[in-house]
């Protein structure tokens, strides 16, 4: 089965396709010439949603997106939904060393990531599956795979990093993992 998944990121792919399997096709943006589609809402909903509907009406064929957001209890749920433009720059490092920098003598270092899957059918029809992760920012970055916050994430319940963890690891337990599952059981009972 072909599925459109409006993303460039090629380390989401990668998670994707893996957690997939060889039962799906998954083509992302770039596969298909497109341009990035601006993320213009103020919630992951919107976005997620905003990308979704732009792939649908173009296309006409099955298709999702996702947005994802990391909330820190001790920032007010910053960076949220501004997660990727969080130091300005759209770069990773910079994003890190920023949220360091804002949580330096914090104790409390709670976080999550929210992952918002927005899934059209292809008839049109609009569903919503959400995934949460919950742990804390450590102190200072540990392990090189995955992207983003993961070098400074660590779930609960492990003492690793999401970037001291496999793919495969990952997806067992992420944000995003846990919304495609709930992504995966709808498409499997359809
Ligand atoms: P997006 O809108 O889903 O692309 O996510 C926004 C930003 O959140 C990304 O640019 C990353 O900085 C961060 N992010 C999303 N997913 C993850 C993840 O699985 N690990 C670490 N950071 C992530």
């Amino acid at each position: 089965m072909e599925l459109l998944f409006a993303t460039y990121n090629s380390h989401k792919l990668n998670e994707i396709r893996n957690a997939l399997g060889s039962m799906y096709t998954i083509q992302g943006l770039g596969d298909l010439n497109e341009k990035e589609i601006p993320e213009t809402g103020n919630t992951l909903e919107e976005n997620s949603l905003i990308k979704a509907e732009y792939i649908f009406k173009k296309y006409q064929k099955a298709c999702f997106s996702d947005d994802t957001g990391l909330e820190v209890s001790a920032l007010n749920n910053e960076p949220g939904v501004f997660s990727d433009r969080y130091a300005g720059s759209g770069n990773s490092e910079d994003n890190i060393d920023l949220l360091l920098a804002n949580l330096t003598d914090q104790k409390d270092r709670k976080a999550r990531f929210k992952t918002i899957i927005t899934y059209f059918d292809e008839k049109g029809k609009q569903f919503i599956f959400e995934g949460v992760a919950h742990g804390k920012i450590i102190l200072e970055k540990k392990g090189i795979q995955g992207f983003g916050y993961d070098p400074i994430f660590q779930p609960n319940g492990f003492e690793r990093t999401f970037a001291q963890m496999s793919l495969h690891q990952k997806n067992k337990i992420s944000h995003r993992g846990i919304a495609l599952k709930k992504l995966i059981a709808h498409l499997i009972s359809k």
